[in-house]
Parts: C-alpha cells; sequence; structure tokens
C-alpha cells in the first residue's frame, strides 16, 4: 500500500475529471460530490482515455464507444457498443483519500 499525491483538490473542483500521468501509470481522477474516485485512466476495450468521457452519478461512458463503469468498484455497468458488460474486463479502482488541498490514491 503506497499513497501517492496526484493532484490538488482545486484543480479537481474546477475541472470534476482529469487524467494524472504519473511514473507509475496514467489514472483517472474524479470528484463526484464531495468524493474523490481514482481508477486506470485507460478504457478496457480500446483504450480510449476515460477522462474524456461523461459522468453519470458515479459511473462513467468512455468516449469512444459508450462502454459505463462503475467508478465505485470499476464494474462494468454495459460494455462496448451495446455489448454485454461481461465483454470487457472491468476497470482496475484505487482508495483515495484528501488531506488538505491534496488529492491521495493508494496505488
Ligand atoms: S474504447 Fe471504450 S468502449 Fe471502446
Amino acid at each position: 500500500m503506497t499513497w501517492k499525491r496526484l493532484c490538488d483538490l482545486t484543480t479537481l473542483r474546477r475541472k470534476g475529471v482529469i487524467r494524472v500521468d504519473t511514473d507509475d501509470g496514467e489514472y483517472l481522477v474524479a470528484l463526484i460530490g464531495e468524493r474523490v474516485y481514482v481508477a486506470d485512466a485507460w478504457c478496457t476495450h480500446q483504450k480510449s482515455d476515460l477522462s474524456l468521457g461523461i459522468t453519470e452519478g458515479t459511473r462513467i461512458k468512455c468516449p469512444l464507444h459508450q462502454a459505463v463503469f462503475e467508478l465505485t468498484d470499476g464494474s462494468v455497468v454495459e460494455g462496448p457498443s451495446g455489448e454485454p458488460p461481461d465483454s470487457i474486463r472491468p476497470l482496475r479502482t484505487y482508495r483515495a483519500k484528501t488531506e488538505g488541498d491534496d488529492v491521495y490514491a493508494d496505488l
């Protein structure tokens, strides 16, 4: 378990959803309500950038073929282009926390 600082909360409040590139990988960071969610940045279908997708509650829709992932656990709600959810792998998610203006994930 390694908590790593990903971004500041002020930026996240302004943008809602961002992609953070680190030495360890690329992560989707979303602020929904007052809660931060962190997941791998790339769609498990064809590696589209999920930070460019649309959030619907705690779900995010891929901008390329509209697969829908649940950010609370990474599960697939809808597969790409109307395919069943089990047609693609779930999204990897990470625990997140804030301390002051800093956003951390357990990577
Ligand atoms: S790349 Fe995301 S649904 Fe195809």
